[in-house]
């Protein structure tokens, strides 16, 4: 991995969804960067487009138009297949609903992205350690059900990064959570970013997860606004 080239790039992302007979044009062109290890906020009003953005920069929805570079691979010209084995080597996402498997404890639930072709299929050692790293050292054996919001969304947290993916994305990750448990949350992040040197692109309507950002990014119909 090279530390000059950015970790993600746009460009000219166009995304059009066909609903009956109108043509809804979510994105309009947006265009950007992110350097390595930046933590950057997508901001802007609800329907904005900021959850379309991170599904197709994480490979989970295809662009109308426009080109997405992750860590060097054009991730647009990529065949289904390779797609989900880029997606699973190279993105770590982390939702506002934390969607782990309720069945699974917290070790297996972080194991779960090593399921995948080409990997071996779990690492306990590692799921260990990075539920030590997130504070969850004690848990390894609690099932979802048996954890609070914040302990679960660190989880997903834990899970995120256990392929010790390039970029990290995150889709509203304290949209659940109460202010304390949520600052504590991004400063979990943060403290992530030093030690894996993930790059970390996070939509939130939290000013204060804004704040902790390197830079925001503001969306508003479609496109990136400068204010
Ligand atoms: N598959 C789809 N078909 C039709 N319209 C869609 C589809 N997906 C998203 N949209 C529309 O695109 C717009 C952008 O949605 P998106 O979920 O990206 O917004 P958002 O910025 O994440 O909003 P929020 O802050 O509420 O999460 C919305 O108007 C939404 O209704
Ligand atoms: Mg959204």
């Amino acid at each position: 991995m090279s530390v000059d080239r950015p970790t993600l790039s746009v460009r000219n992302l166009e995304k059009k969804v066909a609903l009956g007979r109108e043509t809804i044009h979510i994105l309009r062109g947006v265009s950007f960067d992110l350097g390595h290890g930046e933590m950057v906020a997508l901001m802007g009003p609800s329907g904005s487009g900021k959850s379309t953005l991170l599904g197709i920069v994480s490979g989970l929805d295809s662009p109308t138009a426009g080109e997405v570079i992750l860590d060097g691979d054009d991730i647009g010209r990529l065949s289904e297949r390779h797609l989900s084995s880029l997606r699973a080597r190279k993105v770590g996402m982390v939702f506002q609903s934390y969607n782990l498997i309720p069945t699974l404890t917290a070790l297996e639930n972080v194991q779960l992205p090593l399921y995948v072709p080409g990997r071996n299929g779990h690492d306990p050692e590692r799921a260990a350690q990075l539920l030590s790293d997130v504070g969850l050292g004690h848990r390894l054996g609690h099932r979802p059900s048996q954890l609070s919001g914040g302990e679960q969304q660190r989880v997903a947290v834990a899970r995120a990064l256990v392929s010790d993916p390039p970029l990290l994305v995150a889709d509203e990750p304290t949209g659940n959570l109460d202010t304390e448990t949520g600052a504590a949350l991004v400063s979990l992040l943060l403290d992530l970013r030093k030690r894996h040197g993930t790059t970390i692109l996070v939509a939130t309507h939290n000013n204060d997860v804004a704040h902790l950002a390197d830079r925001v990014l503001r969306m508003r119909d479609g496109r990136l606004v400068t204010s």
